[in-house]
């Protein structure tokens, strides 16, 4: 493994993220919606740079989804774990760790956008937008990545390497 971002780069891009949606979103009560496993560690991070007024105000709440890798071109995603707070009339940002081929957020936001929320947007930490294969709007992005395979901050190989606090590729 090498280190590809540190613990300090990944620290200082959360907190212009959550400085950003501070921004944005002051003045309303938006819900956060986590994608499991890997939003988890960003989110709490993004929540823990938020001004207080704003956490006053605002929800959070997971979602979790599978998706069957065997052949790339028909990736199907499946709902695994439902939301439990209502979307309808929220202003709702959708949280992810890693945006791929888009297949799993695309999902994600289909189904909540079928709550009718009054807003919608993404958020990611890492984006390795040339692997698309859905069309996607990505609101706001830590860091866009090359097509490798990372670990670290919430993203897991076989489920190991969740918890590490920087970003590293597999070589
Ligand atoms: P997508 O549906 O193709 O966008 O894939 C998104 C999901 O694939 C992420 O939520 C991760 O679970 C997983 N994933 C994609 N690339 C990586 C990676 O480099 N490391 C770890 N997990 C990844
Ligand atoms: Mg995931």
């Amino acid at each position: 493994m090498k280190v590809l971002i540190d613990r300090s780069e990944v620290d200082r891009r959360i907190g212009e993220m959550a400085r950003e949606i501070a921004t944005d979103y002051a003045g309303s009560a938006p819900l956060l919606i986590g994608i499991l496993n890997g939003a988890a560690q960003f989110m709490m991070a993004l929540l823990d740079r938020l001004p207080n007024e704003m956490l006053e105000q605002l929800d959070y709440d997971f979602v979790d989804v599978s998706s069957y890798r065997g052949s790339e071109s028909t990736g199907r995603v499946e709902l695994t774990k439902d939301l439990v707070v209502a979307v309808e009339g929220r202003e709702v940002l959708v949280v992810d760790g890693i945006v791929d081929t888009g297949r799993s957020l695309a999902f994600v936001m289909e189904l909540v956008r079928g709550r009718r929320p009054r807003s919608l947007k993404t958020c990611t930490l890492l984006d390795k937008s040339a692997r698309r294969s859905v069309p996607l709007v990505v609101d706001y992005r830590g860091f866009e990545i090359e097509d490798v395979f990372v670990v670290g901050y919430g993203m897991d190989y076989d489920q190991r390497y969740r918890a590490l606090r920087h970003i590293a590729a597999i070589e």
